[in-house]
């Protein structure tokens, strides 16, 4: 009998109804309450979703929350992670864990300290996709992988997100704001990540809001690049060109992701999903994986715009939480995320400072999911289908 935790959210904004909605996928886990800064906000999130609304203090404080999910934006990311860490709680973090090294490593030391479970977003590399990915890289079908390339390009968020003012500040832009979901998969997909050189460069000192909302026809100022160029070398000896933007009207790049190894290429689908198929390239031909029969592979999802994607947000979640219950680590654990904040970090700094950055840190390559540990993580009666 899979155990099932009592979880609290912290911080309500946009992102906050696809984790209280997709939590019914979940056994392990359980959403009881939430809290933001703005206690409003926390009581109509509690109405729509039947939760206690609380403030964040009353939350840390109770005994029957065995674990928060800070979903703030990444300017509090790391006093809401510590102060959940420090009143006892499983903590599972928004990318990116923090908006400085010493700040994750602090994060990292306190729970290992207080022997808690710690892990963060991006949890898509557990997902059917990159999972099927893995299976094909650990299998030695594409040989030993040598080179590789990650796309991330579009304009911004100011004409669909409500309130865009954060993704451009230090500590979001392309770079710590979408990076984490190309940097994780690729960490999971070849190792850890040895130094880093980039560009970057930003289009626009201020951005228009167009969304809807409270902050439509607002001007945001820009203080972080908004397009980056990098190259990253692994410590397997593969080297992987990473570029990411919000300032481009459109790209002809199909695949987000490719790997090139000496027996095949292989096309990796969009890290910010869970879903979609790869495709194997080799000398005699092309052939397509499908990887929806793989537990959270499968496409489950409708967006307003009318895409049709696999959103299994919270999976890292319910791996940690099953983790704790087992005495493991979190795939999506910590140090995976230290080290994935670390390249990114290293990629603003190489561009500001025209040099190669070398990694500090080093993780182990997250545990496959194998199926039958995947499937015990969803619920009985688990919806299969939402739409936004
Ligand atoms: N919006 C998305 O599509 C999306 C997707 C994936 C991940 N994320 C990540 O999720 C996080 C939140 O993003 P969002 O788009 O929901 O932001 P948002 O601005 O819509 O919401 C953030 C919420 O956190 C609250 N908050 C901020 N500081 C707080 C504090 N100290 N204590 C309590 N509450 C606090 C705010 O009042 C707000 O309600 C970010 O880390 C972002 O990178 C967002």
């Amino acid at each position: 009998m899979t155990k099932q935790w009592s979880v609290g959210i912290i911080g309500c904004g946009h992102i906050f109804d696809a984790y209280a909605r997709l939590s019914q996928v979940f056994a392990p886990l359980r959403i009881v309450a939430c809290a933001d800064i703005d206690p409003a906000t926390a009581e109509r999130r509690a109405q729509q979703y039947g939760l206690r609304a609380m403030s964040v203090s009353d939350l840390l404080a109770d005994p029957a929350i065995d674990a928060v999910i800070n979903l703030t934006n990444p300017a509090s990311h790391v006093e809401i992670s510590a102060a959940a860490l420090k009143a006892g709680k499983h903590t599972y973090t928004e990318k990116p864990l923090a908006l400085s090294l010493a700040d994750g490593r602090l994060l990292v030391e306190l729970a290992n300290r207080h022997g808690l479970g710690l892990a963060g977003a991006p949890d898509t590399f557990l997902g059917g996709a990159h999972q099927s990915a893995r299976t094909v890289i650990d299998e030695g079908a594409i040989g030993t992988a040598k080179s590789g390339s990650a796309h991330f390009m579009n304009h911004g968020m100011e004409a669909w997100h409500p309130n865009p003012h954060p993704y451009f500040q230090v500590g979001a832009g392309p770079v710590l704001d979408m990076g984490p979901y190309y940097v994780t998969v690729l960490v999971s997909l070849l190792g850890p990540i040895k130094r880093v050189v980039a560009l970057a460069q930003q289009f626009f000192d201020e951005r228009l809001v167009t969304a809807p909302g409270p902050n439509q026809n607002t001007l945001v100022p820009v203080n972080t690049p908004t397009t980056s160029q990098s190259l990253l070398e692994f410590h397997s000896g593969a080297q992987v060109h990473v570029s990411v933007s919000y300032d481009t009207w459109g790209h002809g790049h199909t695949n987000p992701i490719e790997i090139h190894g000496t027996k095949a290429s292989l096309m990796v689908p969009d890290p910010n999903y869970f879903g979609g198929p790869l495709e194997l390239i080799d000398g005699t031909g092309r052939r397509r994986i499908e990887t929806d029969g793989r537990p959270f592979g499968r496409l489950n999802w409708r967006e307003p715009a009318g895409a049709y994607i696999g959103n299994y947000r919270g999976l890292g979640l319910a791996d940690m939480l099953a983790g704790v219950a087992e005495g493991r680590k979190a795939r999506a654990s910590g140090e995976l995320a230290l080290h994935v904040l670390e390249v990114l970090l290293a990629i603003v700094q190489s561009a500001a400072e025209a040099r190669f950055v070398d990694i500090a840190s080093t993780v182990e390559r997250p545990a496959p999911l194998p199926a039958d540990e995947a499937s015990r993580l969803i619920a009985a009666n688990a919806p299969l289908e939402f739409a936004s």
